[in-house]
């Protein structure tokens, strides 16, 4: 860990209390107006608050199943034979939660990688997991640390666009693509961030701008219908997103909009960067148009601070993500290094 580069006021909104019996998290439903912390000791409880946005975020979410596993392993028979029982059935609820992050899935894959792997009775499995659980936030943590020494220098200087919330809140800490603006930052770059607010669940608004406010970084709300019109007039230098799922070939699924966002950066030449960890790539999958789209609750649609803005009667649609091919990206950030869409298969291919 390059811990240098980490911020003094450190959030790390998705942890493991010392004891290690419950998960604490940092309710996002609440912020800005209010900071708190949800305690977590079952396995349902850990699934209710991925599906209710409690905790989002692709890296975020794949943190809060690993950890929310080791948590609710201490509720699990103590026999070992019902134990892995109860432990399969619950890595089975967990990967019901949502359906478009891959980080969601790699988590879990590897929690059932390290208990297939574990032997001893009930009290050593509940260790092999809450091992396994640590090293893969550590792990996540890393990748968004390396992520910023990556594309901190790339940013241009001015002003960036940037949707929904990819910082700590999203993650195991730092960030993604906030982790690439807050090292770009550190770096003494001369940058201000425009967040679109994210319809329909306000991240941008909500989230990123209190992330940003906290970290002293100069940033501004907009509107998601604005983003064109201030790019026609030059006022914005660079995009830079996250991503729910990254394909073999580049197209990235993230929060409804980024497409949007794509097109207009592709329309006035302004750079579209991706910043995303190694976890978000799903080589197993060739084409965006494959990826799972949730579709969340309408109400979030209709409804805005809790008061209904539509007319009784009438419909909505809610895709909570969406695709862009690839060849409207310029750069994806890892903290295996920077690529180009085109070039993801290769990399994967030479550090196998
Ligand atoms: O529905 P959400 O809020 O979980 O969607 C989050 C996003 O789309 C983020 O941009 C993405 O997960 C990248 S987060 C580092």
């Amino acid at each position: 860990m390059t811990d240098t580069i980490l911020d003094p006021a450190f959030l790390q909104p998705v942890r493991l209390s010392p004891d290690g019996r419950v998960l604490q998290l940092l309710d996002q439903r609440a912020l800005p107006a209010r900071e708190i912390w949800l305690e977590l000791r079952e396995v349902e409880a850990v699934a209710q608050a991925i599906e209710s946005l409690a905790v989002r975020g692709a890296p975020a979410i794949g943190c809060a199943a690993a950890l929310g596993l080791a948590a609710g392993s201490w509720g699990f028979p103590e026999a070992t034979g019902p134990w892995r029982e109860a432990a399969a059935q619950a890595i089975e609820r967990l990967a019901r939660t949502r359906p478009t992050a891959v980080n969601l899935f790699h988590a879990l894959a590897h929690m059932r990688a390290a208990l297939a792997l574990a032997v001893g009775d009930a009290a050593a499995l509940r260790a092999a997991l809450r091992q396994a659980a640590l090293v893969y936030v550590a792990g996540e943590l890393q990748a968004c640390v390396r992520m910023g020494e990556f594309g901190g220098p790339l940013l241009p200087e001015g002003t960036i666009l940037t949707h929904c919330n990819t910082g700590a809140l999203a993650t195991a800490g730092w960030g993604t693509a906030l982790g690439v603006i807050r090292r770009a930052h550190q770096l003494g770059r001369d940058i201000r961030v425009l967040a679109d607010e994210t319809r329909p669940v306000l991240q941008g608004a909500r989230l990123t701008a209190w992330e940003l406010q906290r970290d002293g970084i100069p940033v501004e709300v907009i509107a998601d219908n604005m983003a064109g019109a201030l790019m026609s007039r030059g006022q914005i230098q660079a995009a830079i997103v996250g991503a729910d799922r990254i394909t073999r070939r580049g197209d990235v699924a993230n929060k409804i909009g980024t497409y949007t966002v794509a097109v207009l950066c592709r329309h006035h030449n302004i750079p579209f960067f991706v910043a995303a960890p190694w976890s978000t790539i799903d080589l197993e999958m060739e084409s965006g148009a494959e990826i799972p789209i949730e579709a969340r609750d309408l109400d979030e649609v209709h409804l805005h601070g809790g008061v209904r803005m539509t007319p009784a009667g009438v419909g909505a649609r809610n895709p909570a993500f969406d695709v862009t091919p690839a060849e409207l990206v310029t750069a994806i950030i890892t903290e295996r290094g920077v690529f180009r869409p085109d070039e993801l298969a290769a990399a994967a291919a030479a550090a196998k």
